[in-house]
This record gives C-alpha cells, sequence and structure tokens, in this order.
C-alpha cells in the first residue's frame, strides 16, 4: 500500500513504538491520527496536520467512539494500527483477575472491537489495512509472564483469522511480532529479574523509529508477518521442527536468568 494521503490510526501512539509508527507515516504522506490515554495530543502537535486523540481501547465503547472522532477528523480510516499493549503480570499465583482482564481487554479484544467497527466499511469500499503489534512472545513465549504469553499469541492468531476471512475481499492484514524495542514497557522493572530481562538477553533491543522504518517498508509491501528482529524466524523454526527441544532450550534460559 502506498503510504501517502492514507488516514492511519495509531492506538498507543503517545509513546513508543506508536510514537515512532506516527512519525514514520507522517513522514510518509500519511493522514495521521494519534490515540492513546495520554500524550497523543503532545506527539500530534509535533506532526503538522495530525490530529491527536485521548482514548481508552479498553472497552468497546472507547474504541467506537475513538474510531467515530478520528472518521469525525480525517475522514474513513484506511490503515489501523491496533498497537496499545500492557505487558502486566507474571505466573499463575502472582497475577490477579484484574490484570489478567486488563490484558486480555487491551491486547486482543480491542482489535476485535476495532475490526468490529472497521471492517464493514473496508468491505463495502473493498479496502482497508489492519495492522497489529503482537510480539515475538506470541510465536514464541515469553518467560516469566503468562498473561502476556497468551495475550500475543491471542492477537497473532486473530491477526491470522483477519488475513484468511477478509484477505480476498480488499482487506489487507499484517501482524508486527518484535522482540526487544527501547521503549517504557521493556524499561519496566520489579526489582527482581523478569520478563524484560529475558528480551534483553534473548536478542537485541533495537529503537523504536528502526521498527517503524520497518513496519513502513513491510506496509508498502503488504507482507504479513512483520518481523523487526531476524533470529526471531529461525526461532521458529526450531520451535516447529522439534518442540520438546525448544521448549528445553526456553527453560534453560529461563533458568540462566531468573534464576529459577
Ligand atoms: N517494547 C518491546 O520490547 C515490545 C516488544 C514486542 C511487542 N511490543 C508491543 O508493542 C506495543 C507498543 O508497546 P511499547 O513498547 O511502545 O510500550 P509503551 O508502554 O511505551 O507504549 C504502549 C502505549 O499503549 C498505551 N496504552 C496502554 N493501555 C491503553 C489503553 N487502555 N488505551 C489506549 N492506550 C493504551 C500506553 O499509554 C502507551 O502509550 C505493545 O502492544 C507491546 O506489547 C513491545
Amino acid at each position: 500500500m502506498d503510504l501517502d494521503g492514507k488516514t492511519t490510526l495509531i492506538t498507543g501512539g503517545g509513546r513508543g513504538i506508536g510514537e515512532a509508527l506516527a512519525r514514520r507515516f507522517h513522514a510518509g504522506g500519511a493522514s495521521v491520527v494519534v490515540a492513546d490515554l495520554a500524550g497523543a495530543q503532545d506527539v500530534a502537535a509535533q506532526l503538522d496536520g495530525a490530529v491527536g486523540l485521548s482514548a481508552d481501547v479498553s472497552s468497546e465503547a472507547g474504541n467506537v467512539a475513538m474510531i467515530d472522532a478520528a472518521v469525525e477528523a480525517v475522514g474513513p480510516i484506511d490503515l489501523f494500527f491496533a498497537n496499545a499493549g500492557v505487558a502486566e503480570g507474571f505466573a499463575l499465583d502472582d497475577t490477579d483477575e484484574a490484570t489478567w482482564e486488563r490484558s486480555f481487554a487491551i491486547n486482543v479484544h480491542a482489535h476485535r472491537w476495532a475490526a468490529k467497527r472497521l471492517v464493514p466499511d473496508w468491505l463495502e469500499r473493498g479496502d482497508g489495512y489492519f495492522c497489529s503489534t503482537a510480539s515475538a512472545a506470541g510465536l514464541l513465549i515469553q518467560i516469566g509472564s503468562v498473561p502476556y504469553t497468551l495475550t500475543k499469541r491471542a492477537a497473532v492468531s486473530f491477526a491470522e483469522w483477519m488475513a484468511v476471512t477478509y484477505g480476498d475481499r480488499g482487506i489487507k492484514v499484517s501482524c508486527l511480532c518484535p522482540q526487544g524495542v527501547r521503549t517504557a514497557m521493556l524499561d519496566q522493572t520489579t526489582g527482581a529479574p523478569s520478563g524484560a530481562d529475558i528480551v534483553k538477553a534473548a536478542g537485541a533491543v533495537l529503537e523504536p523509529a528502526d521498527v517503524a522504518d520497518i513496519v513502513a517498508q513491510a506496509i508498502v509491501e503488504e507482507q504479513f508477518l512483520i518481523l523487526p528482529h531476524p533470529e526471531v524466524h529461525r526461532y521458529m523454526q526450531h520451535k516447529a521442527a522439534d518442540p520438546a527441544r525448544w521448549l528445553a532450550g526456553m527453560r534453560r534460559l529461563q533458568a540462566t536468568v531468573l534464576n529459577r
């Protein structure tokens, strides 16, 4: 898809990867709407003509209100980034139900609530682009966090389902699955070794702007799976070739980093 002039709505655009996407797609000529709990207006104010929206994607009503406001501001949405996300919760015994609910609402349900609002219009137009930010954790696993593992796997599956269901009717889908990216999310520290330490130990930590460049190229090429860390493709191959061996390797990594 050519980015020029495309109306582009980015959730979680107030900082991190979402902010970098907003800057990159604005630079590519897109008409950008930045949405976030906080910071969206600040980012939009730095991008000539961009619109900032305060939005909470943790409910269906929040998604509908956000998309309605974006359409009102810039017209029908051509490209939607379901990028807002949370990395919360640890193991089974130290993750409360509220954390499970928030993780599923923001990391998974927000994607389908947004798609439910966008798809009818896209089918009528025979055009539209949905890009979700899942994670390499959704293809592999997030050592140390069961909510992140489950919700990111579900986000990958939802993107695959969208691509299969609507791919022949003009709707394009991409799924961004990075490993470490230098954002506030990766800097969350709990005092104890955490999933963030595993991510940092597992490979390179990329800058958000570099990830945004890779995403822009992938969207131009309409590529489904976006892997800014090429080694993730190799890990997927190892996993598929010998799951038991791959799990043993993950246990070794866990023992090394988390001292468990
Ligand atoms: N940083 C990494 O290493 C990494 C790796 C893989 C995937 N990801 C994913 O990338 C995406 C962006 O994360 P990031 O690294 O930029 O982290 P970040 O914490 O800097 O940004 C996440 C943004 O989402 C917003 N957000 C959270 N809940 C929201 C809600 N209810 N409504 C609206 N906005 C909300 C936050 O306010 C924040 O601005 C997330 O989905 C994350 O899971 C990050």
